[in-house]
């Protein structure tokens, strides 16, 4: 992990209120696993006085040489909104990679098939990880939910990755109407058995514990990626306290990304 001065070499607004920024931060894009975070310093006075975590989005690379990271962020509040004024060229703190990301480990001898579960701006750091379960040549099924057409993200990101992608919206304007744990469910009618499933999730807690329940039912191993909120992001201020089976973990250090039959929901 380093504390580091990162060139701005992008920043641009993709939706309503999402930006992507790129960063010029080689050690960092070359540290980094999916599911990892940086902690970046908004502001360059005091107000926020705390950095805020972002999930790595994407390596970017020039040629084969790895030259930072992107993330995708949501305006929400004062630090993303100091974040979406900043301007190429201008350079901002970030502290990474933090935390424990997915891991990528099989248990059996079965062929192994991936399910990414995104829920709106959690699909940010399940692109990365699409890209590396294809570099591993493990299928992957990914599922997107979003409450309306207007804010699904990285759709065309999952669709260069893998062909079978699919979207629900809560209002049913766009994909699937409900909910995307319904969504899941009814994948699940139509998959073959003889794989080893594996199900990535990173979106609201609801959703989470959702399609949690469905995958301790089904008996598939499942990886949530918590949003807690945290300060100092490194295991130093215990403010990211989670409640596990086997006590208390700490989000930023532990996690974000949990085995979602060790947590007590
Ligand atoms: C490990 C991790 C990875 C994250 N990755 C991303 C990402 O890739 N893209 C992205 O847009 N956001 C991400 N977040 C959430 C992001 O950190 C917050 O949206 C951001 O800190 C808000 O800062 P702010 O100053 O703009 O808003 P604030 O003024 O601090 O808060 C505005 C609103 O956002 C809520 N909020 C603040 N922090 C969080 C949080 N951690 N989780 C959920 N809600 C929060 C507050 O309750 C409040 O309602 C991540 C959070 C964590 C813990
Ligand atoms: S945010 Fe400080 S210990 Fe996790």
């Amino acid at each position: 992990m380093k504390d580091i001065k990162a060139k701005i070499l992008s920043n641009k607004l993709v939706g309503r209120v999402y930006y992507k920024m790129a960063l010029e931060a080689p050690y960092i894009a070359r540290a980094a696993k999916p599911g990892q975070f940086v902690q970046i310093k908004c502001s360059d006075g005091l107000e926020p006085f705390l950095r805020r975590p972002f999930s790595i989005y994407r390596l970017k690379a020039e040629g084969s040489r790895l030259k930072g990271i992107e993330i995708l962020y949501e305006v929400v509040g004062k630090g993303t909104e100091i974040l979406s004024g900043k301007k190429e060229g201008e350079f901002v703190d970030i502290l990474g990679p933090l935390g424990t990301g997915f891991s990528l480990s099989r248990a059996s001898s079965l062929e192994p098939r991936a399910i990414i579960i995104a829920g709106g701006i959690g699909a940010a750091p399940l692109v990365y990880l699409a890209e590396e379960l294809k570099k591993k040549k493990i299928k992957t099924i990914v599922l997107m939910g979003a409450k309306t057409k207007g804010v699904i993200l990285c759709e065309k990101d999952f669709k260069k990755i893998t062909p079978e992608v699919y979207v629900s919206t809560d209002d049913g304007t766009y994909g699937c109407h409900g909910f995307v744990s319904r969504l899941f469910h009814n994948i699940l009618k139509t998959l073959e058995s003889r794989f080893e499933t594996i199900v990535y999730v990173c979106g609201p807690h609801g959703m989470l514990r959702g399609i949690a329940e469905i995958c301790e039912e089904r008996g598939f191993k499942c990886q949530v990626s918590l949003e807690e909120k945290m300060a100092c992001g490194m295991g130093a201020c215990l403010g990211c306290a989670v409640l596990t089976k086997s006590g208390n973990k700490l989000a930023c250090k532990d996690g974000p990304v949990f085995n979602a039959c060790e947590l007590s929901w």
